[in-house]
């Protein structure tokens, strides 16, 4: 049985305070962050964390982000806490920023994927700020099953886990609509793990240089520092194509790939910043943050209208653009065009 709760106008504190109350009973319960709905239990509960990994049928190896309402609740998560985690918490938290800290012994390994770190961020929705703060720090990974979009929408986590969860709290969409930026402090430099909602640019004012680990970029990963890089993503059912350069080149290869699928007698679904002829389309809208906040929802509408191939427009990899382009990557099983 799942209950929907509706906060699209707003927290209502009394209910808050009831699926708190789930969340210490070791219950699943979904609800919004400012980047995409996150599917939460509590972190310290290794029963309630196991249960994550079913529902979503994600590899246990695969590590998932604690999230927390105050600075100090990361005492008790991270054995050590460097000054960068200090500098990057202070300016950007709460908001869309995990960073990668050794492990407390007080944090499960199964939370961890059995590894020696763990990745913390503060939410800055105001619906996991106040679930937080009236139960304990809430593991989640975003609501989607294993592989497939993450959502944006309460509707995109009630497609994926109506009947197998406890609680899906409805806050609306998603504001950031892309995940959080994962950096990793544990080695001497930090090194960026996953592109995300805050852009490098701005970690790197706070911080200085930040590696970039090649997974970001590209499709080989030797040994996974973030389990997560290994496995497929953010697939719909449909075949993703990418297709990137220069503005009037993509332009017009997107009109040929359309005309050329469409001949063979398949559904093709076109997503993009500006209008195509296609069986279905989706505007993801002008500027790079419309472009974030759209894309998963493109995605899994596109799916939804029983496309057969999804042609993305490519975007500039710098912003927010570097998260879209990593999704855009991962969705299509790297299979991108440079037009
Ligand atoms: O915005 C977000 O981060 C959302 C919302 C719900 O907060 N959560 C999210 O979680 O995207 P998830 O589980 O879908 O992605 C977590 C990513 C994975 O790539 C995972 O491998 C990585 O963070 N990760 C988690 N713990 C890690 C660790 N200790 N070391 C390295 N990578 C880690
Ligand atoms: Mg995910």
């Amino acid at each position: 049985m799942t209950i929907v709760i509706n906060m699209r106008d707003g927290i209502d504190e009394r209910k808050i305070k009831v699926v708190a109350r789930f969340i210490l009973e070791g219950k699943l319960v979904a609800f919004p962050t400012e980047t995409v709905y996150g599917l939460g239990a509590n972190a310290l509960n290794v029963s309630a964390v196991r249960r994550i990994f079913e529902a979503k049928g994600r590899p246990t190896d695969n590590p998932l982000i604690i999230h927390i309402a105050d600075f100090s609740d990361l005492k008790r998560l991270a054995r050590e806490i460097p000054r960068e985690a200090k500098l990057l918490a202070e300016r950007f938290w709460p908001g869309p920023l995990t960073i990668v800290l050794p492990k407390a012994e007080d944090v499960p390994d199964v939370t961890t994927g059995g590894l020696d770190t763990v990745a913390v961020r503060m939410p800055s929705h105001p619906i996991a700020l106040a679930l937080i703060r009236a139960s304990t720090p809430i593991a989640a990974p975003s609501a989607n099953i294993s592989g497939k979009p993450s959502p944006t929408l309460a509707e995109h986590v009630v497609d994926d886990f109506y009947g197998k969860i406890e609680v899906i709290i409805d806050g609306g969409e998603t504001n950031v609509g892309v995940e959080s930026t994962v950096v990793d402090l544990t080695s001497d430099k930090p090194v960026l793990l996953r592109p995300g909602g805050l852009p490098l640019e701005e970690i790197e004012k706070v911080v200085g240089e930040v590696e970039i680990h090649p997974a970001v970029m590209g499709k080989t990963v030797g040994i996974a520092r973030s389990p997560g890089m290994k496995y497929r993503h953010y697939s719909p059912n449909a075949q993703v194509i990418v297709v990137e350069g220069e503005r009037e080149r993509v332009r017009r290869k997107i009109a040929q790939l359309v005309g050329e699928y469409r001949s063979k007698g398949y559904r093709v679904g076109v997503m993009a910043t500006e209008k195509y002829e296609a069986n279905e389309f989706f505007y993801l809208g002008k500027s790079e943050e419309e472009v974030a906040r759209n894309l998963f929802k493109a995605l899994r509408a596109l799916d939804k209208r029983g496309v057969d191939i999804i042609i993305a427009e490519g975007v500039e990899e710098r912003g927010l653009g570097l998260a879209v382009m990593n999704r855009l990557r991962k969705a299509s099983g790297y299979r991108v065009i440079r037009a």
